[in-house]
């Protein structure tokens, strides 16, 4: 898998992915990181990327030229081109997945205000949020997306099963986990755990995620794949289902709209 950053801030991507999996990655050929310059694709002798909004308002914007000629100069084939910003699709594993699939993805780095809405509609088919919250740039965001795909890849994480696993993945927050020594500071290991006795460990697991989707992401329940049992626990623990067409949430508020 071939990673093209086109950032400002190259230097930004130096150390963040030069240790743990992300560097193994690197140094075993499963994903190659191009990182481009986009000030070196400016004109002037200042390298001027960005500019004043027409219009007027606070905020600088990065100027659709570097970044076109960036793109042109560094992407060959047709592939996903993302552009990090806060009014993009939320990424979601679903999405990581999707872009796992890909050969190649490219990542536009948005900083300042923004970026010129050409680069949006001319160049980038993507655009990507990894939250609703508004960081300085896309920088940090590119790095979450390139670590969150690399893990994804055959051969990057050790065992399958623990990507398998993996919280959301599931559909289920994942479940509490602990490791040696069985008593630390008065707090012990539950005793589950020690038992060897895999059915009551597996049925522990899962009843633990569904207690902390209860508690910290409700909405997960109403898309994960519940069995009866499930179900029952999660009735017991007071959850109730929403009714089937009702619609929840910010879909809710949309309805409205
Ligand atoms: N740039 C600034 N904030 C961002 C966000 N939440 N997601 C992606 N890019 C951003």
């Amino acid at each position: 898998m071939r990673f093209h950053v086109l950032t400002l801030f190259p230097e930004a991507f130096a150390q963040p992915l030069q240790f743990s999996i992300v560097a193994r990655a690197v140094q075993r050929g499963q994903i190659n990181i191009d990182v481009a310059d986009i000030r070196d694709y400016t004109h002037d002798a200042h390298g001027t990327a960005d500019d004043y909004q027409f219009g007027g308002g606070h905020g600088m914007v990065m100027k659709p030229e570097p970044v076109f000629e960036a793109a042109e100069a560094t992407l060959s084939a047709q592939i996903p081109v993302i552009l990090t910003t806060p009014q993009g699709e939320l990424l979601t594993q679903k999405l990581v997945e999707e872009l796992a699939s890909s050969p190649a993805i490219a990542i536009i780095c948005g900083h300042y205000a923004g970026v010129d809405e050409r680069i949006a509609e001319g160049l980038a088919t993507r655009p990507v949020s990894i939250g609703d919250y508004v960081l300085t740039g896309g920088e940090l965001p590119a790095m979450i997306i390139i670590d969150a795909v690399t893990r994804l890849l055959p051969g990057v994480v050790g065992s399958p099963e623990s990507v398998a696993g993996d919280s959301i993945t599931t559909g289920l927050l994942q479940h509490p986990l602990y490791t040696r020594p069985a008593e630390f500071r008065g707090m012990t290991v539950p005793e589950v755990l020690l038992s060897g006795h895999h059915a009551e460990i597996d049925r522990w697991r899962r009843r633990k995620s569904l207690e902390r989707t209860l508690e910290h992401r409700p909405d997960l329940l109403s898309t994960a794949s519940l069995t009866n049992d499930d179900r029952r626990y999660l009735a017991g623990l007071g959850y109730a289902p929403p009714d089937a067409g009702q619609v929840e949430g910010r879909g809710a508020d949309h309805a409205q709209d």
